[in-house]
């Protein structure tokens, strides 16, 4: 089988590498003349563990190239997945689906034989079948070409695990001759046991909004309980734990900390509720708004405490912020509570240095005017609070001692509430987790 996969950002660079593994012959389409450079060259435009070695491995074999004519995909494939970016729309809540219909505008015309295009975008509920609609309009090939939608839950960081090893797959299908075709390609997570729900286009798209909508309730959830446990002396960390012994509730998504961010989660809410908003069902608004302003509230949380560690001063205090992704294991820097916070600091007139392992070069880009060191403990050098905002395992193995030396104030806020906090006190350190007491 031949497999087309449009916009090769986080979940395409996975989506084309991973489908070369299943053993199909994959070409990606992208239009960003550098990452397609990067990706001919076997290398990926992003970082994502185990990615690299996946695509260069394929890019070698001849399984898989990328280009950005689509002519070269257009007859060729008997699958067209669509991974174009669905970011929200400047000045509302909604999704931007430009990206999305671009790829439709430019793949339709050319399409002269009946295939299969298949959305993996998340995307708000009904535009699949505008999708349809777009594409049976401009092909030659005119109701011929079917639309899927197949939504996508890999988690960046586990992003080649997740594509290879699905914890479900989801098709939303219009024939049994489309649900088969889907077989066929996810044969080999099948075969391992990933479950399959087959379901009609509108479930699929819901599917995924109500994932991330619910999982984000999840998160704010636990950071309330953090406030609760910060007016009481209660240990969140360990609410967490107890709470999650209970198997209608779960461990997961239970950390609580600076909040969710990232190029998912915020946008996919905020286009959930806006959706909901167009359907006249205010109960999704009303829970939802909640949610995303508890998560904002993390955020202000965070850079109150700092401005209280400091002694009610930003003016002549340095600042320190370790980590500039969203979470650990990424270079994604959309919405990262991180790079928010160093950036809030900044602007009440502290001096912010920022270091990450892996998002340096994307932190740059978005906040060109925060300070970057080339090292955890360069960046603490002088510092008179020390803020860790990314879970990063580096983080958690800095000496607490060694880096006593180097601050001016032995001040640390973890606000992702996992470094060693009996080591840090013991090397002097005032160490404050919101949350903890
Ligand atoms: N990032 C994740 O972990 C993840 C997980 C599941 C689902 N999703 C969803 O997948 C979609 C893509 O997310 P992403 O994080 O990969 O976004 P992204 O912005 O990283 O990637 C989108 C890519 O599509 C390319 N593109 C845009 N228009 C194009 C066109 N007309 N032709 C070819 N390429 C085009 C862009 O240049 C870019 O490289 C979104 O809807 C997102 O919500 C993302």
């Amino acid at each position: 089988m031949r497999i087309a996969v449009i916009g090769t950002g986080y979940l395409g660079c996975n989506t084309s590498a991973g489908m070369a593994e299943f053993g199909f012959d994959v070409i990606g389409v992208e239009i960003d003349e550098h990452r397609l450079k990067l990706l001919n060259d076997g290398k990926a435009p992003l970082y994502e563990p185990g990615l690299d070695p996946l695509l260069k491995k394929h890019v070698d074999s001849g399984r898989l190239r990328f280009t950005s004519d689509y002519t070269e995909i257009a007859d060729w494939a008997d699958v067209h997945f669509i991974c174009a970016g669905t970011p929200q729309l400047e000045g509302s809540e909604a999704a931007d689906l430009s990206q999305v219909y671009s790829v439709v505008d430019m793949l339709a015309p050319l399409l002269t034989e009946p295939t299969l295009v298949v959305g993996r975008s998340t995307v708000p509920v009904g535009t699949s079948k505008a999708v349809e609609e777009r594409l049976h309009r401009q092909a030659p090939a005119g109701s011929a070409v079917e639309v899927a939608w197949q939504p996508e839950f890999l988690r960046e960081a586990h992003g080649v695990e997740d594509t290879l090893h699905p914890d479900r797959l989801v098709f939303g299908v219009q024939s049994e001759a489309a649900e088969a075709r889907l077989r066929e390609v996810f044969a080999t997570p099948i075969e391992e046991g990933s479950p399959v729900v087959v379901c009609n286009l509108p479930t699929a798209e819901l599917v995924k909004g109500g994932a991330n909508a619910f999982l984000a309730t999840k998160i704010s959830f636990i950071n309330a309980l953090a406030e609760m446990a910060d007016a009481t002396g209660a240990d969140v960390t360990q609410l967490a734990e107890a709470l999650g012994y209970d198997n209608r509730i779960g461990r997961g998504a239970l950390n609580a900390g600076p909040g969710y961010g990232g190029g998912c989660l915020p946008k996919d809410l905020r286009a959930f509720m806006h959706r909901a908003g167009e359907l006249g069902v205010e109960e999704v608004i009303t829970l939802l708004r909640e949610v995303d302003d508890i998560n904002q509230h993390r955020r202000a949380r965070i850079v109150d405490l700092t401005h209280e560690m400091l002694g009610g001063q930003w003016i002549g205090k340095n600042v320190t912020v370790l980590g500039a992704a969203f979470k650990a294991g990424t270079d994604d820097v959309r919405d990262s509570p991180a790079l928010d916070v160093a950036g809030r600091v900044q602007l009440h007139g502290a001096n912010v240095t920022v270091f990450d392992p892996e998002a340096m070069e994307n932190a740059r880009k978005v906040r060109p005017t925060l300070r970057y060191a080339s090292t955890a403990v360069e960046a603490c050098r002088e510092a008179h609070a020390v803020l860790h905002l990314t879970e990063w395992p580096e983080f958690r193995q800095l000496d607490p001692a060694a880096l006593r030396d180097v601050v001016t104030n032995p001040v640390v806020i973890d606000a992702r509430l996992n470094l060693d906090a009996p080591a840090w006190r013991a090397a002097g350190w005032t160490y404050r987790a919101p949350g903890r007491p």
